[in-house]
């Protein structure tokens, strides 16, 4: 960190965890999708055929998210922005901690939790608002139906996050990855694009990914833990010189 200008934080439901959010998939099987089946949940056709079952479920999640609060990672990496004014946070997190933490400048790729769109119009409107009204899911003036705004299975990610995401993978010194399992693409890729650029790739994860063999660094422990560290030993160092 202490020789990248451009640095770029990756992250995945990892850094939420310790904000009492659930992953999707771990190695001791408590993810989300160990308990159920993302194509029973996470689709268009699981919207279009079980409504109802999918708006709870993320009705649950949004709850899940609304009660929670940014955790000492996300802390660190907003702390960082000060430091390395161009420090552009890439998540694949649609709970919005990074931007509650302080962080300005946060592509989401999977979208974004705390608001709903028409699946016909596609107008939108704030998930506390939509959870609020009647109906579930409930129905749009169009007559179309409020949808979590994020994306799912079989769906495009936001053409304008990937391409200004993929751009900084591919341009950055430091790629810092925390708390992704590395296995849903084409956010994953965005390691291989930084790796193959000769970016350093530095990994926090509690366990180990597919993609930990490209990794400069490994710090394997919870980010709540590694995070402040970094930042801690940074401010050791950056205030001795
Ligand atoms: P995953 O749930 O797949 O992976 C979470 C990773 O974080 C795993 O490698 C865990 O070992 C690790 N981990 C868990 N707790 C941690 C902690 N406290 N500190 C550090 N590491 C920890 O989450 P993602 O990689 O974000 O997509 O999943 C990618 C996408 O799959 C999600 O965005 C979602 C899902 O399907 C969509 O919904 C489109």
């Amino acid at each position: 960190m202490r020789e990248a200008p451009t640095i770029v934080v990756f992250t995945g439901a990892g850094i939420s965890q310790e904000s009492g959010i659930p992953t999707f998939r771990d190695e001791e099987g408590r993810g989300l999708w160990e308990r159920f089946r993302p194509e029973e949940l996470a689709t268009p056709e699981a919207f279009a055929a079980h409504p109802e079952v999918v708006w709870r479920w993320y009705r649950w999640r949004f709850e899940k998210v609304r009660a929670a609060s940014p955790n000492a990672g996300h802390l660190a990496i907003a702390s960082w922005q000060a430091r390395f004014p161009t420090l552009l946070v890439v998540t694949q997190n649609v709970d919005r901690l990074h931007q509650r933490a302080g962080s300005r400048d946060v592509v989401e790729l999977h979208g974004d939790l705390w608001t709903a769109r028409c699946d016909r119009c596609g107008r939108e409107v704030e998930m506390t608002a939509a959870i609020d009204m009647p109906g579930e899911p409930p129905r749009c003036g169009c007559g179309g139906r409020y949808r979590p705004n994020v994306v799912w299975f079989g769906e495009t990610l936001p053409y304008a996050a990937f391409e200004r995401a993929h751009r900084a993978a591919a341009g950055c010194d430091l790629l810092l990855v925390v708390g992704t399992s590395a296995r849903v693409y084409p956010a994953a890729g965005l390691i291989e694009v930084a790796a193959a650029a000769g970016s350093a790739i530095v990994e926090v994860n509690r366990d180990e990914t597919p993609l930990s063999p490209l990794a400069t660094r490994t710090f394997r422990g919870a980010a709540g833990a590694v995070l402040p560290r970094l930042a801690d030993e940074l401010e050791r160092w950056l205030s001795r010189s």
